[in-house]
């Protein structure tokens, strides 16, 4: 899908159909389809159809008009004004272009009037982020294609008038979150058996050598060797590869520059290990890499909008198998911090390989450490499938990415980390365990990272187990990887001031 600007008076615009918005049962309409009615579109003023629409979030009609170059409006519904915000609109926009395809339309026209009235900051980029996200569809294993997914082809943008310089950056930058989104979301989708460690570690290479970052994966021996016993914990009984990527990106003349640090939780299938998942558990743990899918999804977005800050990924990939040669409950292992760890549930893996990639992340000295992972069951229990669960080290940050999430959709809701827990902790015969009683898992696993955290740097976990996977399709989208985090990403690298933690 192309997007792009035709600047011409209304008269000679044309598409399939144009879009327009308004809240649930308005009859002043906003005021840029009001005003294009009066001025260029009288018919649309006595259409039936206008009766027909009642706003509802979500909700479409097509007002049909003939003998003119526009033969059909789109009117979405955005739902009640006093409910509206950016998920609402995405929703919206989502539910448009979904609209668009089943009625086969090649050509879209969104005239710029449309969007009087959306008071929101960001609403060009929200839009054009949107209309990727609700379109977005994984068929790469099907062997018959649906050739209406290829549709709509073109967005085109209508204008009496030349675009400013802002509406432009927004798009490309809308353009640029949205197809991050969509490749964290293939990522995810993509089976066990394609997307292991060595392919994601591929992947970064690729976009490493595109965009000029700077990248390493280390191999099974070379993990082992620098002494990260906790991850290799986790790989020991698979067939598959480990691999630790890194990549780093460094805008010019900031390499004296403390970076942020990004760790994301690659684990690439879950079966539990010897602690295995039962059926009905274990189904999509293919999803289980969905930290580190979103990492790779911006660090895409980096390479487009190359924002003036430096950044790390630090990405440990790994798969969690039952071997002969896999790791039992009651084992101890030492972590690459030093501390040992007496594995007690070989489940609880997605810790042990993130705090060997925390201690690591000491290397890059980061000015602030934030992690990504879908770390456990207990945070869908807590929070359902939409919200992910933040804890931290220091309430600036935390501030800091709840704003960042709520300004793009993404909902985040902090847990307390306090001391209480660590009793849950106390190993027998070990420094640590790595798991506490069910009651509280989400914050246990928190307290477990943050044990490994490199010390005084500001730091936030981010537990994303329920968003960053749909068991089915919702008005937010397509079932399966939702490429949650991509857009929050983003967002926190155009706030965060590093000199300022
Ligand atoms: N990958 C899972 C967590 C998860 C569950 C993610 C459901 C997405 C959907 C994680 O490795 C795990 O198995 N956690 C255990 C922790 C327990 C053993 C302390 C869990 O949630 O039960
Ligand atoms: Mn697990
Ligand atoms: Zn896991």
């Amino acid at each position: 899908m192309e997007f792009n600007v035709v600047v011409d008076p209304a008269s000679a615009w044309s598409a399939d159909t144009v879009i327009f918005f308004a809240f649930k049962k308005s009859d002043d309409y906003l005021p840029g389809f009001t005003s294009w009615i009066a001025s260029d579109a009288d018919w649309v003023a006595g259409s039936p159809a206008l009766s027909d629409f009642s706003g509802e979030l979500g909700s479409t009609t097509i007002i049909y008009g003939s003998g003119t170059s526009i033969q059909r409006v789109m009117l979405v519904g955005l739902g009640p004004e006093e409910k509206f915000g950016v998920e609402q609109f995405s929703q919206a926009v989502s539910a448009a272009f979904q609209k668009s395809r089943e009625l086969k339309f090649r050509i879209l026209g969104v005239p710029l009037q449309a969007f009087e009235g959306i008071v929101l900051e960001d609403r060009y980029e929200h839009f054009v982020a949107a209309a990727i996200d609700g379109l977005y569809s994984f068929d790469q294993f099907k062997t018959e294609k649906d050739d209406k997914n290829e549709l709509p082809k073109t967005v085109r943008f209508l204008s009496e008038e030349e675009p400013t310089e802002h509406f432009l950056e927004s798009i490309a930058k809308g353009r640029a979150v949205g197809m991050a989104t969509s490749y964290a979301r293939d990522l995810v989708n993509l089976p066990p058996n394609v997307a292991n460690p060595v392919y994601l570690a591929d992947e970064a290479k690729k976009m490493a050598k595109k965009y000029g970052f700077k990248f390493k994966a280390m191999k099974r021996k070379e993990i082992i060797d620098k002494g990260m016993g906790a991850y290799a914990s986790v790989f020991r009984g698979s067939a598959d590869e480990p691999r630790l990527i890194t990549l780093e990106y460094c805008p010019k003349d900031m390499e004296g520059q403390k970076p942020l640090v990004l760790v994301g939780k690659g684990v690439t299938f879950d079966t539990g290990g010897i602690s295995l998942k039962p059926t009905g558990f274990i189904e999509d743990m293919k999803c289980d890499m969905g930290g580190a899918a979103a990492i790779l999804g911006f660090f895409q977005a980096l390479g487009e909008l190359k924002p003036e800050i430096p950044i790390v990924a630090i990405l440990p990939c790994a798969d969690n198998m039952p071997d002969a040669s896999a790791t039992r409950p009651g084992e101890v292992v030492t972590a690459y911090s030093g501390k040992t760890v007496e594995i007690l549930n070989t489940d609880a893996e997605g810790r042990l390989l993130l705090c060997d990639a925390l201690a690591y992340s000491k290397q890059f000295e980061p000015a602030a450490i934030i992690d990504l992972a879908t770390l456990t069951g207990g945070c869908i229990i807590a929070f359902g499938w939409s919200v992910a669960a933040v804890m931290d080290n220091s309430p600036k940050l935390q501030d800091l990415i709840i704003e960042s999430g709520k300004s793009v959709g993404e909902r985040f809701w902090p847990m307390p980390l306090w001391d209480i827990y660590k009793e849950e902790l106390k190993s027998e015969v070990a420094d640590i365990k790595n798991i506490g009683s069910r009651e509280g898992m989400t914050i246990h696993a928190g307290m477990f990272l943050k044990e490994f955290v490199p010390e005084n740097v500001p730091w936030a976990h981010l537990d994303i187990a329920g968003p960053a996977w749909r068991k089915k399709k919702t008005p937010a989208g397509a079932a399966g990887g939702s490429g949650f985090g991509v857009r929050t990403l983003v967002e926190i690298v155009t706030r965060i001031d590093l000199e300022d933690m």
